[in-house]
């Protein structure tokens, strides 16, 4: 469930490339996608990897090694992209409420672009006639594990909405825009198909107003993958099997192979990422022991964010006594990444490994408290580590600074 890199292993890169450090594991990466090709059986499955999980380049190469696309939401992932190879044909655009100006970067660049909102229809109408598209609808369904992430229901910013489909059938049929794809993603941790179903009903009757020029029907990303050695990930053999079957008998319905997509962003790479920090001390007086760690929700927010349990052990100390600690980061703020955890005893300098640090890690780290954001390590296949973004310097902080000459 959790990444397969030896404990001994992740020492050592510590030892090695410094902490705090997140690592990678390109096997785990891989493994994930050939996990997620071998569950659909359609005429045409396109993997669209979600970016914003972990846009860092040498990861996008890995990922487009399998022939993956990248789903991108703002020009600097769209670029990163290509950065990493991906060519445009493989790269899409599904922003929330961005500048137009956004859009005709995409539309240059030969990026294919999902559109949710009217205005931005009428300017591409006028602006880039003739272009495909793929247009986001929110089925109005709650699905996700944390209301934080559940994107598809009623009242949610993305996406058309039920009531405006008849309304975009009849503006785009008098466009000259050609609407290639419809699209739909629910939330994140999604984890059973209940809730999916009910979506992907509605976005196939939305297709049928398309039937003449739909090439693409998008499903979205969002699948569970598990964050306690107690939790369940989705079954995706039998999620892909049944999302398949009905797949196949739509394209039967309308006389023609389409091709499904889905932009799966932490079902690839959560696992395969880990956050090494160091424990700075651990305060015994207290009602509970207080280990502290050398970095915070400046590198890893969703402890903080959306209260998510992340799995964290002790690499130092795997045989130690078991005991129950709060485990808190150096910002100066409320700054937890556990409460009354089991861990094996923590001592000051022991090295604790953050698991499933992969997804929304690095791309939500931010230089709060004016700290460095960490570097990050791909292991290759074959064990090798790669260095794939140095840790950051005190010039990375102070380079935007008008005037600020380095020395
Ligand atoms: C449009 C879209 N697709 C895919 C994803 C990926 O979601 P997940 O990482 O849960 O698979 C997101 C996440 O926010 C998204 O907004």
């Amino acid at each position: 469930m959790f990444n397969a890199l030896p404990s001994a292993q992740l020492l050592s890169l510590a030892d090695s490339f410094g902490l705090p450090l997140f690592v990678y594991d390109a096997a785990t990466i891989d493994r994930q996608i050939d996990t997620l090709k071998s569950s659909f059986d359609v005429p045409s499955l396109e993997i669209r990897y979600a970016c914003k999980a972990l846009s860092t380049i040498g990861v996008l190469k890995q990922i487009y090694k399998h022939g993956c696309g990248i789903d991108t939401v703002s020009p600097g992932e769209m670029i990163m992209a290509l950065e990493a190879g991906v060519p445009a044909s493989h790269i899409s655009f599904t922003p929330s409420g961005v500048l137009t100006e956004e859009y005709a970067f995409a539309i240059e660049k030969g990026v294919h672009v999902h559109v949710d909102q009217l205005h931005v229809l009428e300017w591409m109408e006028r602006h880039f006639p003739g272009t495909a598209i793929t247009l986001r609808f929110n089925p109005g369904i709650q699905a996700g594990g944390h209301s934080k992430l559940q994107v598809g229901s009623d009242g949610s910013k993305f996406g058309f909405l039920t009531n405006q489909v008849e309304e975009i059938f009849k503006r785009t049929s008098a466009m000259s825009l050609r609407v290639t794809g419809v699209h739909m993603h629910l939330g994140s941790d999604i984890g059973d198909s209940g809730s999916f179903d009910q979506a992907y009903e509605f976005l196939l009757n939305v297709a049928r107003h398309w039937r003449d020029s739909i090439e693409r029907i998008d499903l979205g990303g969002g699948f569970k993958i598990p964050y306690h050695p107690n939790d369940h990930a989705i079954n995706i053999e039998a999620f892909g099997k049944k999302v398949s079957k009905r797949f196949n008998q739509f394209c039967d319905e309308i006389g023609r192979n389409l091709t499904m997509v889905l932009e799966p962003g932490k079902f690839l790479v959560s696992a395969a990422g880990n956050l090494l920090m160091e424990v700075t001390g651990v305060r015994e007086e207290g009602p509970l022991p207080m280990a502290f760690v050398s970095s915070g929700f400046n590198h890893f927010l969703r402890p903080m964010s959306y209260g998510a349990y992340q799995h964290i052990i002790n690499l130092s100390n795997p045989d130690g006594e078991v005991r129950n600690y709060d485990i808190v980061g150096y910002l100066c703020e409320t700054d937890s990444f556990a409460t009354n955890r089991p861990m094996h005893a923590i001592r000051k300098g022991d090295i604790l490994c953050l698991m499933n640090a992969g997804a929304y890690g690095f791309t939500m780290a931010s230089n709060y408290n004016g700290r460095f954001r960490p570097a990050e390590v791909l292991v290759g296949t074959d064990g090798t580590p790669a260095l794939i973004r140095r840790a950051e310097t005190i010039h990375d902080l102070l380079r935007t600074y008008t005037g600020y000459t380095p020395v």
